[in-house]
C-alpha cells in the first residue's frame, strides 16, 4: 500500500526536484501539493509547482495555492538564490493545469479529517505557515497526523539566512512553534545534513545524461548553486528539501538524534533558531528526530534512479 503524503512546498529549484522525487517513486500516494510563500511569492510558487508536476507528465497532481505571508511577519523571499520565477536555470512553459479549487490550508484540513487517523504524512519544504495555520484552525486534526517530515533549521550549521537561522524556519518562526510544540511525530532536516547533499559536477553531470528531466534539474541545479558556491566555496550546492523524500524512501540513507527542538520567537537578533538539544543537556522531552548525517552517494543514486523513471 503507498504512504499517503502531501507535500507543501515553496519551489525553488531544490523543492522542485523533491516533487520529481515524489512523483517518480510508486511507494508514495501524493494527495495534494500545496503551494506556500518562501522562496518567491505565492503567485509564483502555485505556478512553479504546477510547471514541475507537468515536467513530470503529471497534471493529475492537485496543486493548491495555500498562505501567501507568514503568520505574524512580512514575507522574506530568496530571489538572491532561486532568481526571479523561483525556478531560473531552464526556461520551461507556462503551466496548462489549473490550481485545484480551494485554499491549501482548508485541502490540508479536509484530507486529514477525511483520511484515516495516522494515514497522512505531511511533507513541508518551505516555511511551516500552510502547516501551522491548519493545526491552529482545525486542533482536532493534530492527532490525525502520521507524522511530519520537514527541511528546516540547522544545529552545527547554525543558519542560511541570518547568523542564526535557517530559511525555512526563519521566514514563519511563529508556524514552526506550533508544529515543533504539536506532539506530532517529527523528521527534520537541517543545513547540518542537508550541507552533506552537495550536487558536485560528477552528479549533475549523472543527471543531464539521464532524460529531459535529468537535463532540467542539471539546469537548475547549475543555477541554484552558483550562490552556495561562492558563499561556502564548496563543491556543489545542498540539495535542501529532496532529503525529506529520499528519507520516505530509503530512511537508512540517514542517521539522527531523537533530540528536544524548540523554536526561538521573541529576539529579532536569533529570530527562527532552531534551539536543538543536540548534547540532551535541557533534560527537555525530545519531540524530533534530528537528522545530522546521510550517505550522500546512496541518496543521488536513488534520485538518479527515480529521475530516469520519468
Ligand atoms: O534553507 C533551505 C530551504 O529554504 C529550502 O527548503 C529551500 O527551498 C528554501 O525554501
Ligand atoms: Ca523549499
Amino acid at each position: 500500500m503507498a504512504r499517503k503524503i502531501i507535500i507543501d512546498t515553496d519551489p525553488g529549484q531544490d523543492d522542485a526536484v523533491a516533487i520529481l522525487l515524489a512523483l517518480a517513486s510508486d511507494e508514495l500516494e501524493i494527495l495534494g501539493i500545496t503551494a506556500v510563500a518562501g522562496n518567491v511569492p505565492l503567485d509564483l510558487t502555485s505556478k512553479n509547482a504546477r510547471i514541475v508536476c507537468e515536467l513530470a507528465g503529471r497534471s493529475d497532481v492537485k496543486v493548491f495555492a495555500g498562505c501567501d505571508r507568514p503568520m505574524g511577519r512580512d514575507l522574506v523571499t530568496a530571489e538572491h538564490v532561486h532568481g526571479k520565477t523561483g525556478l531560473d536555470g531552464i526556461e520551461l512553459p507556462d503551466p496548462v493545469m489549473q490550481m485545484a479549487d480551494g485554499h491549501g490550508v482548508d485541502f490540508i484540513i479536509d484530507t486529514l479529517r477525511a483520511q484515516p487517523a495516522g494515514s497522512v504524512t505531511l511533507c513541508p519544504l518551505g516555511p511551516l505557515t500552510n502547516i501551522g495555520t491548519a493545526f491552529q484552525r482545525a486542533p482536532d486534526i493534530v492527532g490525525k497526523v502520521q507524522g511530519i517530515v520537514l527541511m528546516g533549521g540547522a544545529y552545527f550549521e547554525v543558519g542560511n539566512i541570518t547568523p542564526a537561522a535557517e530559511f525555512n524556519i526563519y521566514v514563519d518562526p511563529e508556524a514552526a512553534d506550533i508544529v515543533f510544540k504539536s506532539g506530532v511525530p517529527l523528521v527534520v532536516m537541517p543545513l547540518d545534513v542537508t550541507h552533506k547533499a552537495l550536487t558536485t559536477r560528477e552528479r549533475v553531470e549523472r543527471f543531464r545524461k539521464i532524460n529531459r528531466v535529468g537535463e532540467a534539474v542539471a539546469s537548475w541545479t547549475e543555477f541554484f548553486e552558483r550562490f552556495d558556491k561562492e558563499k561556502y566555496g564548496s563543491e556543489g550546492a545542498p540539495l535542501h528539501d529532496p532529503t525529506v523524500i529520499a528519507y520516505l524512501l530509503k530512511p537508512e540513507l540517514f542517521s539522527g538524534r531523537h533530540i528536544n527542538v524548540e523554536i526561538e520567537t521573541q529576539s529579532p537578533l536569533t529570530r527562527g533558531m532552531t534551539v536543538a538539544d543536540w548534547w540532551r543537556v535541557t533534560g527537555r522531552a525530545p519531540n524530533a528526530m534530528f537528522i545530522g548525517d546521510l550517505d550522500a552517494d546512496g541518496f543521488f543514486g536513488l534520485l538518479a534512479d527515480r529521475i530516469a523513471r520519468l
